[in-house]
C-alpha cells in the first residue's frame, strides 16, 4: 500500500538538505481535513536554514514535483505546506490492499482472533460471521518478547472493581500486541503470599466445617478471616499460632499446604467464571507465592551489590531520592516483601521470557511501589536491555457517577456482580426494543459486557473512570453497544444486498465523495492506530478510533443511498460497509468486546 506520509517526505527531502526520515517525523495530520490530509510545518527548518518558515514553505512547493496520482495538490498556508491525497488512489489502494487472509490456529482450523471467519459469503444468508481478517491481517512476526502483568487478584478475597480495570486494559494490550505480531506473555501475578493465609489456616483448622467454603469460597473464607483475625487480638496464642502456621507454610509442611493449595483452587475457580464472561486468559498464573524459594538469590545479589542496610532490625535499600521511603527487602521478623517477590519476578522473568519490554497493569496508587522496585532492580546485575523494558502501566480509580466505588475497606462491589447487572440490564433493553429478537441471552451478554469493557477503555487510562449505567448502555453514546450496534447495521446492509461484492466489480471512483474518503482514511489508519496503542501502553486509542470509525460510517449511511438503482454505485457503497464492518469487529475483540449478529 503506498505509503503517503512517506511519499511527501521523499519530495520534501529532494529539496532540503534534511533526511527523508527526520521530514517524516515532522509531518502532520491536521484536524481539520479542509486543511488538507497531511500539513508540513516549515518551523523547525527556520533556524537551521535561517529564512522566514513562510519564505521556505513557498520554496518547497514551488520545486516539489507532485505525482497526481499520489497527491492532488499542495498548497501553502503561512508556514504550512497542505497536501492532499488522491482521494481515488486511496480508495483503490485500500480496497486492493484488502485482502482477505485467514490465519491458521492450533488446530490448523482458520480462526481469526478465535472466532469462525470464512471468506465467501453463503447464499444462505449469514453473510457477515463471514468478516474475513482482510487486510488488516497481522504483520509478520515481531522477533521480541513481551510480558504483561495483569489481573493479579488476591486469593481468598473478593475479586473487585478495583482488578477490572488491570483485567480489560491488560487483556487489550496483550490481545494488540500479539496481533502485531509480537510474541506475548500474559502473567496472572496472583496475591496468594501472605501472613493472612497462616491465620486463615488456623481459623479453617479451628472452624472450618461451620462454612460452606466449597460452595462460596470467597464469602465464607472472608467471614473466617474476619472470625480469626479478632481472635488474635484477644489471644496472644492464637496470633503465635497463625504465625507457626504461614512458616510451617513456607517450609513446605504437608498440611498447610494442603489447605493453602484448596484456598487457591476454589479461590481461582471463582475467578474463572469472571475471566470466562470477559473472555479473558492467561499464559501463567505464576504468582507471589510461586518466588518463595527464589527470593534467596535477590537477597544476595542486594548485599553482593552492598546496597542493603539495617534498618531497626530490617534489612532496606535507600534510594538515590532521600525524599523516597527506603525499599523493605527484609522485614524486622524476618519476613519477605511484596517487593521481595516482585523483585525475584523480574529475575525470573527476564531469564525466563527474554523479555523486550515486561509492563505491570497495576492501578496508579503502586507508582511508588513500581518506581522503587525498578530502581532497585538495577543492582540485580541483569543486562541493561531488561531494565530498560520494566514499565509500570498505571490506571485510574473507578468512580461511581455519586462518589467512589470501592474503597480497601468498605463497599466492595464484588466483579461477577457487576457484570450479570451489565447483562440483565442490557437484556431489559433488548426486551423493549426487539423483543422478537432470537439469543436473546447471548446477545445481552455480548452487549452488557461490551459496555463495561467499552467504557473501561474509552478513555486515557490514567484517568479515574466514571460509572454510569445509563451512560455505558446507551445505544446512541460514545459506548461499547454503540458500536456493536453499528457493526450490525453494516452487517444488515450487506445482507439486503444480497452479499459482499465481488472485489473486482468494484469501482473506486465511486467512493471519492467526502464521507466514503473519511472512513477511507480511517480505515488506512488502522494498524497505525495499533502501533500507537503499542507504544503508549494506551489503548484507548483504539477505542477512540473505534468511534470515529462508527460515527463517520453513521455520517455516510445518513448521507449516501447505499442501496442504489445503479448497481455500480451500490457495490462500490456495499463493499465500503463490509469494510466498516470488519474493521470495526477486529477493532472491537482487540479491546475484549464481541458483536453480535444483531441486536
Ligand atoms: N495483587 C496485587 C494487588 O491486588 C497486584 C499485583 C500486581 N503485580 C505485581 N507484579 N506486583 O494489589
Amino acid at each position: 500500500m503506498i505509503n503517503f506520509k512517506k511519499e511527501i517526505a521523499k519530495q520534501i527531502s529532494k529539496n532540503v538538505d534534511i533526511s527523508a526520515e527526520q521530514i517524516e517525523t515532522y509531518i502532520e495530520v491536521p484536524k481539520d481535513s479542509s486543511k488538507g490530509d497531511y500539513a508540513f510545518p516549515c518551523f523547525r527548518l527556520a533556524k537551521e536554514l535561517k529564512k522566514s518558515p513562510q519564505i521556505i514553505a513557498q520554496e518547497i512547493e514551488q520545486k516539489l514535483q507532485i505525482d497526481q496520482k499520489v497527491m492532488e495538490k499542495a498548497e501553502v498556508v503561512g508556514a504550512y505546506i497542505n497536501f492532499y491525497i488522491n482521494k481515488q488512489t486511496l480508495a483503490k489502494e485500500i480496497i486492493d490492499g484488502f485482502q482477505t487472509e485467514e490465519i491458521a490456529d492450533e488446530d490448523g482450523e482458520s480462526d481469526a482472533l478465535g472466532t469462525e471467519e470464512k471468506v465467501s459469503p453463503s447464499p444462505e444468508g449469514d453473510t457477515f460471521s463471514s468478516v474475513p481478517k482482510a487486510s488488516l491481517s497481522p504483520s509478520t512476526k515481531i522477533e521480541q518478547n513481551i510480558v504483561i502483568d495483569y489481573s493479579a487478584p488476591n486469593i481468598a478475597k473478593p475479586f473487585h472493581i478495583g482488578h477490572l480495570r488491570s483485567t480489560v486494559i491488560g487483556q487489550a494490550l496483550y490481545n494488540i500486541y500479539k496481533y502485531l505480531g509480537y510474541n506475548v506473555t500474559g502473567v496472572n501475578h496472583l496475591g496468594d503470599y501472605g501472613t493472612q493465609f497462616g491465620k486463615m489456616i488456623e481459623g479453617y483448622k479451628m472452624w472450618g466445617d461451620e462454612y460452606d467454603i466449597e460452595n462460596d469460597p470467597i464469602n465464607e473464607l472472608t467471614k473466617i478471616y474476619v472470625r480469626i483475625n479478632n481472635l488474635c487480638k484477644e489471644d496472644e496464642n492464637v496470633l503465635q499460632a497463625c504465625r507457626d502456621n504461614f512458616k510451617k507454610l513456607e517450609d513446605g509442611d504437608e498440611y498447610c499446604t494442603k489447605i493453602w493449595n484448596k484456598f487457591k483452587e476454589l479461590s481461582l475457580k471463582e475467578f474463572q467464571r469472571v475471566y470466562d464472561l470477559l473472555g479473558v486468559t492467561f499464559d501463567s498464573y505464576n504468582g507471589e507465592a510461586f518466588y518463595s524459594d527464589k527470593m534467596d538469590e535477590v537477597v544476595e545479589l542486594l548485599e553482593k551489590a552492598g546496597v542493603l542496610k539495617d534498618s531497626q532490625g530490617a534489612k532496606v535499600v535507600e534510594m538515590e531520592d532521600k525524599n523516597m521511603p527506603p525499599l523493605i527487602v527484609i522485614k524486622s521478623n524476618g519476613s519477605t516483601t511484596y517487593a521481595t517477590r516482585d523483585l525475584a519476578a523480574i529475575l525470573y522473568r527476564a531469564r525466563t521470557y527474554d523479555f523486550t519490554k515486561d509492563l505491570y497493569v497495576v492501578s496508579y496508587e503502586q507508582t511508588l511501589h513500581f518506581k522503587e522496585l525498578f530502581e532497585v532492580a538495577k543492582y540485580l546485575g541483569l543486562d541493561e536491555k531488561y531494565l530498560k523494558g520494566l514499565e509500570h502501566v498505571p490506571f485510574g480509580m473507578v468512580q461511581l457517577k455519586s462518589g467512589k466505588m470501592s474503597t480497601r475497606e468498605g463497599n466492595v462491589i464484588k466483579l461477577e456482580d457487576l457484570l450479570n447487572e451489565a447483562i440483565s440490564r442490557a437484556k431489559n433493553i433488548i426486551e423493549q426494543k426487539n423483543p422478537d429478537l432470537e439469543n436473546k441471552e447471548e446477545v445481552a451478554q455480548k452487549v452488557g459486557i461490551g459496555a463495561i469493557v467499552f467504557n473501561d477503555l474509552a478513555n486515557s487510562r490514567i484517568k479515574d473512570e466514571i460509572f454510569d449505567w445509563d451512560e455505558i448502555l446507551n445505544f446512541q453514546g460514545e459506548t461499547g453497544p454503540y458500536i456493536q450496534y453499528t457493526y450490525v447495521r453494516t452487517k444488515s446492509v450487506v445482507e439486503k444486498a444480497g452479499g459482499v461484492p465481488a472485489v473486482d466489480s468494484i469501482n473506486s471512483e465511486y467512493l471519492i465523495d467526502e464521507y466514503s474518503t473519511n472512513i477511507l482514511k480511517l480505515i488506512y489508519n488502522f494498524e497505525d492506530v495499533l502501533v500507537q496503542v503499542t507504544d503508549k501502553n494506551e489503548p484507548s486509542i483504539l477505542s477512540r478510533y473505534l468511534i470515529d470509525l462508527a460515527k463517520a460510517y453513521s455520517s455516510f449511511y445518513n448521507e449516501n443511498k447505499i442501496i442504489n438503482d445503479d448497481k455500480d454505485i451500490q457495490n462500490a457503497r456495499v463493499y465500503l460497509t463490509f469494510m466498516v464492518g470488519t474493521v470495526l469487529k477486529t477493532g472491537a475483540q482487540l479491546l475484549g468486546i464481541q458483536m453480535p449478529d444483531k441486536m
